[in-house]
C-alpha cells in the first residue's frame, strides 16, 4: 500500500501501557508535548474506554470508534446501501471522528464491543486505522489496562512500550505482568521500558532493588507533582503545565532518553 510519508517510512509507534490509575494518561499527555514541540506530525489513539485523555489534553471527542463499529453493525445501516463505496465510506468517518488541532491529532477508540462478533468490522477498521496512521510521523497509544486493543493489532510492531507503575512494590510486579503479556502478543516490541510515577524522596532508596527484581529496564523516574493535582482539579489541560513543573522535566529526560536510543537504532 502507497504511504503518504516521504521515503514510505512509517510511523514511529509508541504504546503506554500500565494498571489503571498509574499515571497513564499524565505520561502520555507529557510525551505528546515534547513530540509536538519537536515537530513530530502526532496521532494520539485514546485506547482506554474509560477516557480521560481529551480532558486532560483539552479537547472534546463526540464520537469514537466504537460508535463507528456500532453504525456498521446496526441492521438500517446506511455503510452498504449507499452511491459512496463503503470503504470510502469508513476511511471519510474515520476521518471525520479524529479530532484535529494545530498541535496534535486525536482518535478515541471508545467501548469496546458488546456480544457478537464484530472480527471483520475490526479487521476493516483497523486496516483504515492504520492507513490514517501513514499520514503522522509519531503514533502514540493511551492504552487499556488490559492491552485489548494491542492484542488485536496484528498488523503493526510497537517501536516502544512504556509501561507505568507506581513506585510500590506491587505495583512494579504488576507491570512486570503486563510486559510478560505483551511479549506474549504476536506483535514485535522493539523496546518495553518501565517508568515509575508518582515517586516520592522517602521510596527512592528501595526503588533500585525492586526494580531488578522485575527484570524491567528502568527508564525513568517521576515525581509526584503538585501542580497535576492541581491541575485535574481545576479540570485544567497538563499541556499548559509550566515547564519546570516537577513532572514535566522528568517527561523530557525520558523523552531525551527515548530519542537518543531510537537514534541509535536507526543509525545502525
Ligand atoms: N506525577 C504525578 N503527580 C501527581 N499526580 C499524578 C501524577 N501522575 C498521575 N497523577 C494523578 O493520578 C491520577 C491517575 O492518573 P492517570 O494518568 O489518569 O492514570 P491512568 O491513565 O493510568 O488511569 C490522576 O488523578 C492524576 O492527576
Ligand atoms: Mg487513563
Amino acid at each position: 500500500m502507497m504511504s503518504d510519508i516521504p521515503g514510505d517510512r512509517r510511523a514511529k509507534i509508541i504504546a503506554v501501557a500500565g494498571k489503571g490509575g498509574t499515571g497513564k494518561t499524565v505520561i502520555t499527555s507529557l510525551l505528546l508535548r515534547f513530540l509536538a514541540e519537536d515537530g513530530e506530525r502526532v496521532l494520539v489513539i485514546d485506547a482506554d474506554p474509560a477516557t480521560s485523555l481529551p480532558a486532560t489534553l483539552g479537547v472534546k471527542v463526540t464520537r469514537t470508534i466504537g460508535d463507528v463499529r456500532e453504525e456498521i453493525a446496526s441492521p438500517s445501516s446506511v455503510f452498504f446501501s449507499e452511491s459512496m463505496p463503503t470503504d470510502m465510506l469508513i476511511e471519510y468517518r474515520i476521518d471525520e471522528i479524529t479530532v484535529k488541532t494545530p498541535r496534535f491529532s486525536l482518535l478515541a477508540m471508545g467501548r469496546s464491543e458488546g456480544p457478537g462478533c464484530y472480527c471483520l468490522i475490526n479487521d476493516m477498521l483497523r486496516h483504515f486505522i492504520d492507513r490514517l496512521s501513514s499520514r503522522y510521523s509519531t503514533i502514540l497509544i493511551d492504552c487499556e489496562a488490559g492491552l485489548e486493543h494491542l492484542s488485536r493489532r496484528t498488523t503493526q510492531d510497537v517501536d516502544t512500550m512504556l509501561v507505568v507503575s507506581d513506585a510500590t512494590r506491587r505495583g512494579i510486579d504488576t507491570a512486570a505482568a503486563i510486559a510478560y503479556l505483551a511479549a506474549d502478543l504476536h506483535i514485535n516490541f522493539g523496546q518495553i521500558l518501565l517508568v515509575l510515577n508518582k515517586v516520592t524522596d522517602k521510596v527512592i532508596p528501595m526503588l533500585d532493588d525492586m526494580v531488578k527484581a522485575s527484570g524491567l529496564t528502568l527508564i525513568g523516574m517521576v515525581p509526584e507533582d503538585e501542580n497535576i493535582r492541581a491541575f485535574d482539579l481545576e479540570g485544567k489541560p497538563l499541556l499548559e503545565l509550566p515547564e519546570d513543573s516537577k513532572a514535566v522535566v522528568a517527561v523530557r529526560a525520558i523523552y531525551d532518553k527515548l530519542i537518543a536510543v531510537g537514534d541509535a537504532v536507526s543509525d545502525s
